[in-house]
């Protein structure tokens, strides 16, 4: 049972038991069963929606409200599209020698042709059709999708990794605020295009900033990775945590068993942060693809057409089971998950160890 003070004014906000949340992550690392585990252990599974159809989205929100029932989080991306930097032509020349070693085809020049995605407005309004009963978004302002929530009465969550961000997030609506620090896996909430290099602010410093800058609950993402993490950042005054390179290598998780093995064994140093693997930066595993990328700079075809330039190298990387050629987002807390485990477990786990640091245990 879970008692006070884990039970946080979020925990009402969001209808969960416990302030964990499994942070939305895009690529289809999110399954119904990963997002249904998390919500049926007292927390709030998410789905990160960015890059499916409006009917995949439909259908994976309504398995996991099958499976696990409500609350289950949505999620889009809001970034807006950015041009090619001059000398894009450059990142087939960085991967050549990549394709070449796996046997592929150069591809066609010029930019490639991201695959049919559905937008951001469609994919929220098909999980809320489908039984979402929480929102969120991240790179953008939430005013754009704050009607459709409204709504629906589902509450707004907005990524942040500034103060002031989060203080404009919560005038575009809000219903609280996701405080993403330098630590996080995934792209950066922040900045616009253009901004280099992007403000990196760590969990630590980023969390009381924000939690002084607005009337909202605010929830830490970044680094939070045990029940350490959970009762550090609601020391700091969060209401709640989101956990996302932790919930990787859980068994829920579609990932590669061998990616999954690489993240538990990732040191501190083991990730960086870079714009040239997808055109906005994200913190990326370190491997020779992306250390080629980093070390070369050979520019973007901005976001989110890059994304797609070295999908064929990854696609061959995970038949490889090559983890060097499989460029994967994760946090620098990875290493620190010790196993993998049910999500279930790392839910119930991370409260436990929580409580008894706080001393708020029965
Ligand atoms: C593989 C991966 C994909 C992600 N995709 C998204 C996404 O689609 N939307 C989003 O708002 N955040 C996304 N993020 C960021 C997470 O929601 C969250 O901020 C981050 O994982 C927290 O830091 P941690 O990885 O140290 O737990 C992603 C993170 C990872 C690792």
């Amino acid at each position: 049972m879970i008692v006070a003070p884990l039970r946080t004014p979020l925990c009402e906000l969001l209808g969960i038991r416990v302030p964990v949340l499994l942070a939305p992550m895009a690529g289809g690392v999110t399954t119904p069963e990963l997002v249904a585990a998390v919500t049926g252990a007292g927390g709030l599974g998410s789905f990160g929606l960015e890059g499916m159809s409006a009917d995949a989205a439909h259908d994976a929100v309504r398995r996991a409200v099958e499976l696990g029932g409500p609350p289950v989080g949505i999620n889009v991306l809001l970034a807006p599209t950015e041009g090619p930097e001059p000398g894009a032509e450059r990142v087939h020349e960085v991967l050549a020698p990549f394709r070449r070693e796996l046997g592929l085809d150069a591809p066609p020049p010029g930019p490639p042709e991201p695959p049919p995605a559905a937008a951001p407005r469609a994919l929220v309004e098909a999980g809320l059709d489908a039984g979402a009963s929480v929102v969120s978004v991240g790179m953008g302002d939430p005013a754009e999708v704050s009607d459709l929530a409204r709504a629906a009465g589902a509450p707004l969550l907005a990524g942040a990794a500034t103060a002031d961000e989060a203080r404009r997030w919560a005038r575009s609506g809000a219903d609280a605020i996701v405080a993403q620090g330098a630590e996080a896996g995934g792209h950066r909430m922040t900045p616009g295009p253009g901004a280099q290099p992007p403000p990196l602010v760590g969990t630590f410093a980023l969390l009381p900033r924000v939690v002084d800058a607005v009337d909202v609950p605010v929830i830490a993402a970044g680094g939070v990775m045990d029940g350490r993490g959970l009762a550090a950042a609601l020391a700091l005054g969060a209401q709640g945590v989101a956990m996302g390179t932790r919930f990787l290598v859980s068994e829920e998780a579609r990932l590669p068993r061998f990616v999954q093995e690489r993240i538990l064994g990732l040191a501190d140093v083991d990730t960086v942060i870079t714009d040239q693997v997808t055109g906005r930066p994200g913190r990326w595993i370190r491997g020779r693809v992306v250390d080629a990328l980093v070390a070369q700079r050979p520019g973007t075809y901005g976001w989110p057409r890059h994304r797609h330039a070295l999908w064929d190298v990854r696609t061959a990387g995970a038949e490889r089971a090559d983890v060097d050629l499989f460029p994967m987002l994760a946090g620098q807390g990875a290493g620190l998950a010790g196993a993998i485990r049910p999500a279930a477990d790392v839910v119930a786990e991370t409260v436990a160890e929580a409580e008894r640091i706080l001393g708020a245990g029965v």
